[in-house]
């Protein structure tokens, strides 16, 4: 299975990449310029060598990625996931487009969580790929923990989408990266419960003095 990760050049997407294809998968990292997707497909790869992966990892244009690929994530950050959501509808149709998008502004010293009108990102990013499936997943990974391929970590990833059977093919991708466990959380309007999480945990990280607090069911 092809996996294009859009805006994989990115913070999220450097540890969705490598371990995408660590756990097997072809990887396809997209961005707005073909020349930079190249370029960290190689430094991805080479953060590899030594290591087992058995998917490829490659770069391309996000539109050609989007249209190469199975199922795309779009790791955009989101006052642009909407707008490249919106550009790359063409290519999505019929697909699984997986969004990790949260939607969070600054009040004084705290982050809280900002929904577009259509109650989360998921769905505002639903509701302009109509003819895409959307499933949403990822977001409360934290990224810089999630690119060290020698940390090591047991979180849970909530997966919610409308779409039964392309849920279940996001739950099998998550389960297959070591230290993460897909759950079913039910269908896409509950994204805006699991977007919500995601400013709490920056928050408590920061009055805290933690480090890459994640989400863990117990
Ligand atoms: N960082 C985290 O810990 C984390 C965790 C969970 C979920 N997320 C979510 O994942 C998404 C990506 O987060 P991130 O931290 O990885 O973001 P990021 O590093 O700031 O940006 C990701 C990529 O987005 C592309 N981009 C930037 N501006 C753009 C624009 N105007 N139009 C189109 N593409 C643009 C860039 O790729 P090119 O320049 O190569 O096109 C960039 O490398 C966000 O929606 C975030 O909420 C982040």
């Amino acid at each position: 299975m092809k996996i294009a990760v859009l805006g994989g050049t990115g913070h999220i997407g450097i540890g969705l990449s490598l371990r995408l294809a660590i756990a097997g998968y072809d990887v396809i990292v997209g961005s707005r310029k073909v020349e930079k997707a190249q370029q960290k497909a190689e430094e991805y790869k080479a953060c590899l060598e030594g290591r087992d992966a058995k998917g490829k990892i490659t770069g391309e244009s996000n539109e050609k990625a989007a249209k190469l690929a199975d199922v795309s994530i779009l790791t955009i950050p989101f006052k642009y996931a909407y707008e490249t959501a919106e550009s790359l509808k063409d290519c999505l149709v019929g697909k699984i487009v997986v969004s990790p998008v949260v939607p969070m502004e600054k009040r004084g010293k705290f982050l809280l969580y900002s929904p577009p009108p259509e109650g989360s990102a998921a769905e505002k990013i639903a509701s302009i790929l109509s003819e895409s499936k959307v499933v949403s997943a990822f977001q409360t990974i934290p990224a810089e923990k999630f690119a060290n391929l020698d940390a090591s970590f047991d979180w849970d990833v909530p997966v919610c989408g409308d779409d039964e059977d392309s849920k279940k093919i996001v739950l099998e991708i998550v389960n297959k990266i070591d230290g993460l466990r897909g759950l079913d959380a039910g269908p896409l309007i509950v994204s805006r419960l699991v977007e919500s999480v995601t400013p709490l945990l920056i928050n408590v990280a920061i009055r805290n003095k933690e480090k890459d607090l994640s989400l863990k069911f117990v």
